[in-house]
């Protein structure tokens, strides 16, 4: 891995992309944003101030980045569309955009997506619980989930490996047979409801007509394997045993990785920090160690904190030099990745 693609840059994005257009054409395999949602906030961070030592430390509280947009909508999906536009050609043809939002904007941003990257290339809208508590609420409902809309840059090249996650209680529950071999469910194998069509064909196998899933040849084959479980009424279902599965598929509903806490080990103090176990699943599923990952957004650091546990390049810039005073703090005490501070594209620190 080359060492010195792992950099910081500290400013405006913009200015940043614009810069590093000349190198990076089509080199970074993939793009996370967290950019500001539309939400018209301060997002302030509380610090310890010097007190009278006699006294409690003072809590001073600063902002490190305003979400207010005096110009309203348009203003925002402008400064929006800008950074997306310069992105897109950073990418490679394999690459991808995941763009994280939440209600506020996210059907805007999704059609200024489409506009951007074409219709034909959004891949998903991952649904991510944010929170366990949410807001009760005077009208509506509390909100509990940010959305994560995933482009490819080619759809045609661009491919995922598939995530499995640990199994629980309810998923086990299915797995109540059990053989020498070890527990099973039962997977149909016959044509179930709406698969029920006019056309699909029924045949029979071994003493049992029925519009199967399968052709001949592999029901026999799973029948030699001892893999086809008989009922009492002679229906047959597939055996999937549970040391053959690497836990459960995971679908675009993200449930399983918590949210950052005051708690948490990992909290740097930046409200709006994402878990570092959301950024590992991103970056896993779609990129390859040595590949370059860039967050033009990247506040606390958790998408290079992420990377560079994966072995991959990675580039972050933020314009509060707030966020860029804890993601530097938290990628030392890592104590592995060599990066680049930069405040253009000149080097100024390691
Ligand atoms: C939601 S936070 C990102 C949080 C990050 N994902 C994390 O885990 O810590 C958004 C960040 O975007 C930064 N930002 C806002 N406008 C920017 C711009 N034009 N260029 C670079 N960074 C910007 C803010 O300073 C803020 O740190």
């Amino acid at each position: 891995m080359d060492e010195l693609e792992n950099f910081i840059f500290s400013g405006d994005c913009l200015q940043f992309m614009k810069e590093m257009k000349k190198d990076y054409h089509e080199r970074i395999r993939l793009i996370y944003i967290d950019p500001p949602y539309f939400s018209g906030t301060d997002y302030t961070l509380k610090k310890r101030g010097k007190g009278a030592p006699e006294r409690a430390p003072m809590l001073i509280e600063e902002v490190t980045y305003t979400d207010k947009w005096e110009g309203g909508l348009q203003e925002y999906l402008q400064y929006m569309r800008e950074r997306i536009e310069a992105m897109k050609p950073l990418l490679r043809e394999d690459g991808s955009l995941w763009l994280h939002v939440d209600l506020h904007a996210s059907h805007y941003v999704k059609t200024l997506l489409d506009d951007i990257f074409g219709e034909s290339n959004f891949v998903n809208e991952i649904v991510w619980r944010r929170t366990n508590s949410p807001k009760s609420q005077s009208k509506g409902f509390g909100s509990q989930h940010d959305n994560i809309l995933l482009y490819a840059k080619d759809i045609t090249k661009f491919e995922t490996k598939p995530v499995y996650r640990k199994h629980d209680e309810k998923s086990l529950k299915p797995y109540r047979y059990e053989d020498e071999r070890g527990k099973f469910r039962l997977i149909e194998i016959e044509a179930q409801g709406i698969q029920r069509t006019e056309n699909r064909k029924q045949f029979e196998w071994r003493g049992r007509t029925a519009p199967y899933l399968y052709r001949r040849e592999t029901l026999d084959k799973w029948w030699d394997e001892n893999r086809i479980y008989t009922s009492r009424n002679g229906r047959y279902s597939k055996k999937q045993y549970l040391s053959d599965v690497q836990g459960v598929l995971v679908s675009d509903l993200w449930l399983d990785i918590n949210p950052i806490q005051g708690a948490s080990k990992e909290y740097s103090g930046f409200l709006t920090q994402k878990p570092v176990a959301l950024l590992e699943r991103i970056i896993e599923c779609a990129t390859e160690p040595g590949d370059v990952v860039a967050d033009f957004f990247g506040g606390s650091g958790t998408t290079a904190v992420a990377a560079s546990r994966l072995e991959r390049s990675w580039i972050i810039c933020d314009v509060s030099s707030v966020a860029i005073e804890i993601a530097t703090k938290r990628l030392r005490e890592m104590n592995k990745p060599h990066y680049e501070l930069r405040t253009s594209y000149g080097y100024t620190d390691t």
